[in-house]
């Protein structure tokens, strides 16, 4: 192929080993369609403002196209000695139109362009991944309405707390994939910014209409100052940042998932298609796929502090240093999307034993606080009902009973305000159903937010 664009002020041919080491191509190959995107769009910028013709800016976009199919079908050959996509497209459009192919990066250098390129790229992935949250959050709420009778225990410190329901937990989730999801969008008022113009760095001496660029493809403002565009890459920090808390939330839903399928807890059973055997115990099956998901997340946690540390220290403008950001963007996109899709498939399979959930949210002495409310409503202030049940509680435990396995006679030796109603008082779907507050897990209440929930995905626009 032709000689490096940037060839005129070298004597030596650049060595080898730099060619590899500088190259980025097989990262930012997956850039080409939005590379040629924005590449059509200058073609006709420039026409615009007259420094090419509208016919050179048909030949540039006709060839433009042509690359487009090759790409597409894979029969571009890429090469270290090209270094990234930009260089790879022009070379190739000089080979098809010729010396017009030379105009074409008139008014933008690949400062300007790769900033482009991955604020296009962002952009569609915070949409798609938006899309599969949403998708995440319907097979959630699905789930909650089919165990809207199901109960388990709440837990806290890891130690049985409160009977829930298991609907109310899925919603626990259900919130976390929302507010994920507005963040993400959040992020596209600064990743739906034009850069291109900005030139290497001090914006260009050509009379380009930038704002007639960012119509072509879509962008809602153009950047205001072309140092920044080129040397900033806050929006990718910012995208990492939302992606890695999203990955936290799935990380805890695995990390749930592995305890409830222990036969410790023995809550759920994990879908055949979904787990995985060992070489050597065959009596195995392993929760390996949530496992990796939970140690996928570290993974983009490192990759927003790797973002972070390797941008702390750059002068103004662009640095080199930069070309790593796609490294470790693409890593986390692919890795936020392939989690998420996991679950959308995962999560409806699960077979949950709701028996053995009933049964650990029934022993524990989980009614206890219910106790003490008891006795509040029989006038005891709360500490001394507190304290009270504490030892009602001690006392069970000698005796390896639950407070409601007590007779009347020796709930009453500790508070004789206790009458029959008690047992009613503590019985788990009792316990539940008082919980009304707003965001509590009574079965109303859960309904209703499974309702509101569901009225929500049906007015969102994906
Ligand atoms: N490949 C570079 C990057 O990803 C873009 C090209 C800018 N290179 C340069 N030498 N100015 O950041």
């Amino acid at each position: 192929m032709s000689e490096k664009l940037w060839a005129g002020r070298f004597k030596e041919k650049t060595a080898k080993i730099v060619e590899t080491f500088t190259s980025s191509i097989d990262v930012d190959q997956r850039l080409y369609a939005y590379d040629i995107q924005g590449s059509i769009a200058h073609c006709q910028t420039l026409a615009k403002a007259a420094i090419i013709s509208a016919e050179e800016a048909d030949e540039l976009i006709a060839g433009l196209e042509k690359i487009k199919q090759e790409i597409d079908e894979e029969t571009l050959p890429y090469s270290d000695a090209l270094e990234d996509i930009h260089t790879h497209i022009e070379s190739r459009l000089a080979e098809i139109v010729g010396k017009v192919a030379h105009k074409l990066h008139t008014a933008r250098s690949r400062n300007d362009q790769v900033a482009l390129d991955v604020r296009m790229y962002l952009r569609d992935q915070v949409e798609s991944i938006t899309q599969l949250l949403f998708e995440l959050q319907k097979v959630l709420v699905g789930l909650a309405k089919r165990h809207i009778e199901t109960v388990l225990p709440g837990y806290t410190h890891l130690q049985r707390a409160q009977p829930i329901l298991l609907a109310h937990h899925l919603m626990a989730y259900y919130e976390m994939f929302s507010r994920d999801s507005e963040r993400l969008q959040d992020g596209l008022v600064r990743i739906n910014v034009m850069p291109l113009g900005s030139a290497a760095l001090a914006g260009t001496p050509h009379p380009i209409d930038r704002k007639y660029t960012a119509e072509l493809l879509g962008f809602e403002k153009v950047s205001a100052n072309s140092v920044d565009s080129v040397s900033d890459r806050d929006f990718i920090i910012e995208f990492l940042s939302a992606a890695g808390i999203c990955m936290m939330h799935l990380s805890r839903l695995s990390e749930e998932l592995i305890i409830w399928s222990s036969a410790e807890f023995g809550f759920i059973e994990l879908p055949d298609a979904f787990a995985t055997g060992s070489s050597i115990m065959p009596q195995k099956k392993n929760p390996d796929v949530a496992e990796l998901i939970r140690g996928k997340s570290g993974r983009v946690f490192g990759n927003l502090m790797a973002v972070l540390t390797l941008m702390k220290s750059l002068p103004l403008s662009y640095n080199r240093d930069m070309q790593e950001d796609k490294t470790l963007l693409f890593d986390a996109t692919d890795i936020l999307t392939a989690c998420v899709e996991i679950y959308i498939q995962l999560l409806p399979n699960i077979k949950i034993n709701k028996t053995i959930m009933q049964k650990a949210a029934a022993s524990g002495y989980l009614n206890a606080t219910d106790m003490a409310d008891y006795l509040v409503t029989k006038g005891m202030p709360f500490r001394e009902a507190h304290h009270c049940v504490g030892q009602v509680v001690s006392y069970a435990l000698g005796l390896k009973k639950e407070i409601h396995e007590l007779s009347i006679k020796q709930l009453q030796q500790h508070a004789p305000q206790i009458e029959d109603d008690v047992f009613d008082y503590l019985a788990t779907q009792q316990m539940i159903d008082r919980r009304t507050s707003i965001g509590g897990t009574a079965t109303q209440t859960v309904k209703t937010a499974i309702k509101a929930a569901e009225q929500k995905l049906k007015k969102s626009t994906h």
